[in-house]
């Protein structure tokens, strides 16, 4: 389907995104759209200085979260430590409950490890769907991937066009370095998945994270019994945006 790209539209989203200041950045987006702007966390530290960041300042973005119902009980106490620093609200979605009891059924609580199709199922029930849900009728989503998170993120732009979601995402701290991301939550005592400090690089839903060992690829922990150089759940196609 040929779909109607707003070229100036994310050239003027470009443009309230050139400071170096990132929380002026973050205001500029929030004033000029408001209502509009949300921003995804997973708990990770780079969302965690995202989520510092919009609380801190009481930017009016919509801070949330896809709650799989599979993720580690650590990332579960990091979301409750953020809602006692910051006392604000992160909006929780979650799967539609008679799609995954179905699927739960059909084909058992763990049926990822069988096949890529199987994997790419659950993802979808238990994350896409319910990201659909929450990027409807927004205009601009913010996440915290970084360049540094895999190869095909390298070449990104800190803002592109989403076609699969039709939405213009923002990546605030693509360029950014992990020693960069780790002195900011230490500087300001933001709270912090405590897996990070046991290996865990990029932390998604229990059963498909593990730690990684010194040296391997930063996704190397995640669906790591998958043969595949690309190894993404859905939420972030990057083959099919268009980059600014
Ligand atoms: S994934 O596509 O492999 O799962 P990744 O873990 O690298 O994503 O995280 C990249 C960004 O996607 C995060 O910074 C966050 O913005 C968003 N994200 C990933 N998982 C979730 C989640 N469960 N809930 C909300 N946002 C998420
Ligand atoms: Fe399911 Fe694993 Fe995907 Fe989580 S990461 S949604 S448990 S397949």
């Amino acid at each position: 389907m040929t779909q109607q790209i707003p070229q100036s539209e994310i050239q003027s989203i470009s443009q309230l995104t050139q400071s170096p200041d990132i929380i002026q950045n973050l205001r500029n987006l929030s004033e000029r759209y408001p209502g509009e702007v949300v921003f995804s966390t997973s708990f990770s530290w780079e969302d965690q200085a995202i989520t510092h960041f919009i609380f801190n300042e009481a930017l009016n973005i919509q801070v949330f979260t896809l709650d799989t119902g599979r993720l580690f009980a650590e990332t579960y106490s990091t979301w409750s430590r953020t809602l006692e620093k910051y006392n604000r609200t992160i909006t929780a979605y979650y799967p539609n409950s008679l799609t995954l009891q179905q699927f739960v059924a059909e084909k058992g609580p763990n049926s990822f490890y069988e096949s890529v199709d199987n994997r790419k199922q659950c993802c979808f029930i238990r994350k896409v769907e319910p990201l659909q849900r929450a990027l409807k009728n927004k205009k601009i989503w913010i996440t915290g991937i970084r360049a540094e998170h895999s190869p095909n993120r390298g070449d990104m732009q800190p803002v592109e066009w989403d076609g699969a979601n039709t939405i213009v995402k923002y990546h605030p701290l693509l360029h950014w370095t992990t020693t960069e991301v780790k002195a900011l939550i230490n500087d300001n005592n933001i709270p912090y998945n405590p897996l990070h400090d046991k290996g865990f690089v990029s932390i998604g839903c229990a059963p498909c994270t593990r730690a990684i060992k010194p040296g391997e690829d930063f996704r190397a922990g995640r669906w790591w019994w998958e043969d595949t150089a690309k190894k993404e759940c859905g939420l972030h196609v990057h083959g099919e945006n268009v980059k600014m």
